[in-house]
């Protein structure tokens, strides 16, 4: 029977897959496929289990090896190591009556074991090319290592850096939040769908609308309206779906007073319907089960609600291999809900070509040769450089970035000597024994050039218990618990026989990512408490700010002479010595805006006007204003800002025309000049505000951006293309409609400094 079905599947992959007549080939096989599969096997490849070795929610016990003899593991996830892999897969293969092989699935975040920074921090570097680039290596080193399937990109629209998972996403904006999307899943699929690709399949995740919970507060309610959703919140799934992601992971939230889960308007309506996803839907960790602390009675009537939804995959719940055959026998679901998810399913291994070779991911030598290899750590410095996100260098006539490599310099802080959280959160195929702490980095760059004191000066936060903390599937070395007087008078020691002094502090890995929700944005006090000591010594000081979200600095802006955000990665440490040395000028810009005050999240740039505007930097309270009594109006630091080691100048905007017709275009031009001295990289970012409209609209949408080198004194005219579907919306009735009129048309260095014109659409 075996042999029967590779016969058919030989003459299918040897068409090249996308075809009609590769999707007919695949069709029949899965045909004749689920024709001799009985309904247990069917629910079987519903399943997925977790590794009993990593975990990334509570804990459920797998029984892999018994499910896959057995026929009943359709996929299991986050498995290290390739030979358990294979042998795993060989226990479905060959024991199985049917031998369908397993879908290997991981967490594969910013990186397998070369680790690129946070997601967010990815974002920062507004380089698709480079996050193209990053998803690949990943991927390489993932598939590899026999992973088929990550469970990523999370492309969740987060407005409150209260969540933690802000860490994960591309930040706050929707249009770069889809060129993000698109890139990662271009990166991690490749042609991984072709026979002899290169890939893993990729997830988007998660479907749909968990970066609103409310609070800030991971798992809450989310309400919104439809409006928003399509306008704000859509775009980047949709995105992920057209790159051809070939799967969809749905949320833990409710949407419209229905888990995401079970939601079939969102499942079926949205994502098949109106936007074609013909891919596979799997759940989020063990959500079936928790519709019912979302108060929607059992664990099989959820379950026959989210199949009926259109889920296709269970992960962890044990709801469908559990309950969906009663609910067949009772008439709840039929045997076509289960057919069309196990079709669904089976169409993923298809694609992947595991039919073909069950052991098409992962093999020793490759990963060997490919896994952290010098090529991928050479990449992940160079990107990872690029995330930095200076916020302030001295002052405009007296920067104190970049450092000279001379004298005595002085690196203290909690995060100077942690190797395991070097590479942040979801970092669970790290190898730490491999990565250079911040420390060891600064000693090499420094080596016979400068000399280096180094302290950790403080605890991270002021309870011994929680510095040591599971950061998303990796372990992290505690933070060693010091008694704080001793180590504040060590670090002022050292920071006093220093010229300059560098600061790592802000959040370690655990710190941000999943559950990790924070009411209060600014440094821990301990750390604070040590910046606020180096600071009155009078020396230079230089803050590395750790951060996976927007946190507050306003206190930092005002003490410390440069603040640079860094989002981690396995490179950090050489990265960072490239930039703060000036081998490499800073070129990465926010994507989230970061607050005076925790209180003012969620804080967007392109919020909805009130009735009564208040303008951001506004610092007297008015009466009646949307303005707060006790903090600034608006961001610290702006979306889109950043600084670099030189400074660009922007001509005024030049329009090829005033007037545009719905079909055609006006070309917007400026004129873009470093007036520094040295080469540097600059984002122009295009932004567009529709006047008048039939619904309110934003302030200001991001609508295209370039990155820009120029050497020093050089110019250069930068154009973008305003074309009908930069100005469309969904109106109230959620048609997609370009209303004429005025729209203002805005470019600059970032969503605040912008020069502005007007065009007309008639
Ligand atoms: C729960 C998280 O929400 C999701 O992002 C992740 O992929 C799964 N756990 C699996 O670890």
């Amino acid at each position: 029977m075996k042999k029967q079905l590779a016969v058919i599947l030989g003459a299918a992959m040897s068409l090249c897959s996308g075809s009609v007549a590769a999707q007919d080939a695949m069709t029949r096989f899965i045909d004749e496929l689920m024709g001799r599969m009985t309904l247990e096997e069917k629910l079987g490849q519903l399943n997925q289990q977790p590794s009993d070795e990593i975990s990334t929610g509570p804990v459920v016990g797998s029984n892999a090896s018994r499910l896959a003899a057995e026929g009943k593991l359709g996929s299991i996830f986050n498995i290290r190591d390739v030979e358990k892999i294979h042998a795993l897969q060989k226990v479905a293969v060959e024991q199985s009556r049917l031998g369908i092989p397993i879908l290997f699935g991981m967490d594969v975040i910013h990186g397998y074991q070369t680790i690129f920074p946070l997601p967010l921090g990815m974002a920062c570097t507004w380089d698709m090319e480079a996050i193209r680039e990053a998803a690949h290596i990943a991927a390489v080193e993932a598939s590899a290592n026999g992973v088929a399937w990550t469970f990523s990109p999370m492309v969740d629209i987060a407005l409150d850096a209260r969540w933690g998972r802000q860490a994960e996403g591309a930040g706050e904006d929707p249009y770069l939040g889809c060129q993000v999307a698109a890139a990662m899943v271009k990166g991690y699929q490749g042609d991984v769908f072709s026979p002899q690709g290169v890939g893993i399949m990729a997830c988007v995740k998660h479907f749909a609308l968990y970066g609103a919970a409310e609070a800030g507060l991971d798992y809450n309610t989310v309400d919104m309206s439809h409006l928003r959703m399509y306008n704000q919140y859509f775009p980047p799934y949709k995105a992920a779906v057209e790159a051809g992601a070939g799967s969809v992971m749905s949320s833990f939230n409710i949407v419209d007073g229905i888990p995401a889960t079970a939601n079939r308007w969102l499942l079926t309506d949205v994502l098949r319907r109106q936007w074609g996803f013909k891919g596979m839907v799997v759940t989020d960790y063990a959500s079936i089960h928790e519709m019912t602390s979302h108060g929607l009675g059992s664990l099989k009537d959820n379950a026959a609600r989210a199949l009926l939804a259109g889920t296709d995959m269970d992960m962890c719940a044990n709801g469908f291999i559990g309950t969906l055959q009663q609910s067949l026998e009772e008439g709840k679901v039929t045997m076509d809900d289960i057919d069309r998810a196990c079709r669904h399913v089976l169409e993923a291994k298809y694609r992947l070509g595991l039919f073909t070779n069950p052991y098409r991911f992962g093999s020793k030598a490759q990963a060997a040769k490919v896994t952290y290899c010098e090529e991928h750590r050479a990449a992940a410095r160079r990107i990872t450089a690029e995330s930095f996100v200076l916020l302030k260098n001295g002052t405009q006539d007296s920067p104190l970035l970049p450092l000279q490599p001379q004298g005595t310099i002085a690196l203290i802080g909690p995060l100077i000597d942690t190797r395991t959280d070097i590479t942040g959160s979801w970092s669970m195929a790290q190898d730490a024994t491999r990565y250079t702490t911040l420390r060891e980095g600064f000693q090499q760059a420094l080596a016979g050039k400068a000399t280096l004191l180094c302290a950790q000066g403080c605890n991270l936060i002021d309870n011994a218990r929680t510095q040591e903390a599971v950061a998303h599937g990796h372990a992290c070395e505690p933070i060693p618990f010091v008694d704080s007087d001793a180590a504040l008078a060590e670090a002022i020691g050292i920071a006093q026989k220093a010229d300059v002094i560098i600061c790592a502090m802000g959040e370690c890995a655990w710190m941000n990512g999943e559950g990790t929700s924070r009411s209060n944005l600014e440094l821990y006090p301990p750390q604070r408490h040590l910046l606020a000591a180096l600071a009155e010594t009078g020396k230079p000081v230089v803050l590395l700010n750790f951060a996976g979200r927007a946190t507050v600095l306003t206190w930092e802006s005002q003490h410390v002479d440069a603040i640079m955000n860094v989002w981690y990665g396995s490179e950090c440490a050489d990265a960072l010595c490239d930039v703060l040395f000036g081998r490499v000028s800073p070129s990465g810009r926010l994507t989230v805006s970061m607050p005076h005050a925790s209180g003012q999240e969620p804080l967007y740039y392109n919020h909805l006007p009130t009735g009564r505007p208040v303008p951001d930097g506004t610092t007297d309270y008015r009466v009646w204003s949307p303005n707060y009594l006790d903090a600034v109006q608006g961001p610290l630091y702006p979306f889109g800002y950043g600084l670099t080691y030189s400074r660009f100048s922007y001509s005024d905007i030049r329009l090829s025309s005033t007037t545009m017709s719905a079909d055609g275009s006006i070309t917007a031009a400026i004129t873009l000049t470093n007036t520094g001295e040295r080469e540097a990289t600059e984002v122009v970012q295009l932004y567009i505000h529709d006047k008048v409209a039939s619904i309110s609209r934003p302030v200001k949408e991001l609508k295209d951006f370039q990155r820009v080198t120029l050497q020093a004194g050089e110019s250069r005219d930068v154009e973008f293309h305003i074309t009908a579907d930069k100005l469309k919306f969904y109106n109230y009735d959620l048609d997609y409609v370009l209303e004429p009129g005025d729209f203002e048309v805005m470019v600059g260095p970032n969503s605040r400094d912008v020069k502005k014109t007007l065009i007309r659409v008639e």
